[in-house]
């Protein structure tokens, strides 16, 4: 299947101010410098956010990163969890057709989609509230045929009860999830044979949490489910703004010769602005080179990297082991970039372009 950006985009996208903070505690998880592992947890969330991933927001996610744009269109066309176009307003259904739910009626439930929501996959349902598409296994086999509304599962189902939680959906209800035809979970259709107790639960653990939890088809704000509002640990997500503020003061034992890399599980390095490489104060007339060239920087990056003085990769392929430790340092957010992407290495092979 094409997977590509839809046709009709947004003008912007921001993460709600939770969101926003959310998404900067999953950046604070990484060390300095691997911000960019955050991409997919990023993604998600501006999915859930919006509903589908639009270009704004793979864009605004790329920024936040530092990374290039095609980066992140890589990541968000690679895995067809990401929607790359627009989904029902309440609720993008997902039906499982391999081997087991298949076997078990999956095609029948491919033809309530088509019958109740609409004809072909991924397109929306006239009144807006659904849109559908064929997955391969969710791993439920057990309970198949079945389905994922939202985030969470409808199993043993058949065309009759699909129609009916399709009904539900689109009153506002929202059904419990799970095994739809009396099962509590996956154990065998004709009764159980053995450990015939059960321990007095009324839901398998999946559904109790999804009951608990509440946010099957909710667009998430960020603010909805109270694990969510559990800030970072404070040695991690703080840590990055503590240090740079730390910076100016903190005692420099030695002369130049010792402003290099510290050892790796010591405190961060400190080199004095002594080390601080030529800066120009504006691009040269030719017009400032394209540095988003070098791999791992990206438009957040450039823009950081020139309003340090920094244009031209001639500059940057002139960098002393000292210089590159002080850009390193003085990434703001980005600390270790300049290193560990080998901007210098870059920057010389691009100078001779
Ligand atoms: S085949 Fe449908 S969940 Fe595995």
């Amino acid at each position: 299947m094409l997977r590509r950006l839809h046709k009709d985009q947004p003008s912007s996208f921001a993460f709600t101010p939770a969101n926003q903070a959310w998404a900067e505690a999953q950046m604070a998880k990484f060390p300095a410098g691997r911000q960019a592992s955050a991409v997919i947890p990023l993604l998600w969330r501006a999915q859930e956010q919006e509903g589908w991933l639009t270009r704004p927001a793979i864009e605004g996610v790329a920024d936040m990163l530092g990374l290039a744009y095609m980066r992140v269109l890589e990541v968000a066309t690679f895995y067809f969890m990401f929607q790359l176009q627009p989904v029902g307003a309440v609720a993008h259904v997902q039906v499982c057709g391999t081997t087991s739910c298949m076997i078990c009626g999956a095609e029948d439930l491919i033809s309530v989609c088509r019958e109740e929501i609409a004809p072909n996959a991924h397109d929306i349902s006239a009144d807006g509230k659904f849109s559908w598409e064929e997955v391969e296994c969710l791993g439920a086999c057990a309970n198949a045929p079945m389905v994922q509304i939202g985030k969470d599962y409808y199993e043993d189902l058949t065309a009759e009860k699909f129609r009916e939680l399709l009904a539900a959906f689109g009153r506002g209800e929202v059904p419990k999830p799970g095994p739809q035809n009396g099962r509590f979970s996956s154990e065998p259709a004709g009764g159980l044979t053995a450990l015939t107790a059960f321990t007095g639960q009324d839901h398998n653990g999946s559904v109790a949490r999804a009951l608990s939890i509440g946010d099957t088809i909710k667009r998430i704000q960020g603010d909805e489910v109270p694990l969510l509002k559990r800030k970072p640990p404070a040695n991690k997500a703080a840590a990055p703004k503590a240090e740079a503020k730390a910076e100016p003061a903190a005692p420099v034992s030695k002369p130049k010769p010792a402003a290099k890399a510290a050892p790796k599980a010591g405190p961060e390095p400190v080199v004095d602005d002594s080390a601080k490489p030529a800066t120009l104060a504006a691009a040269r007339e030719t017009g400032a080179d394209d540095l988003k060239r070098i791999s791992g920087i990206g438009p957040k990056l450039e823009k950081m990297l020139n309003g340090m003085g920094f244009y031209h990769f001639d500059q940057l392929a002139a960098w002393t082991e000292t210089e590159l430790a002080w850009v390193d340092q003085n990434l703001d957010g980005f600390k270790g970039r300049a290193s560990r992407d080998e901007w210098v290495a870059q920057a010389k092979v691009l100078a001779q372009d």
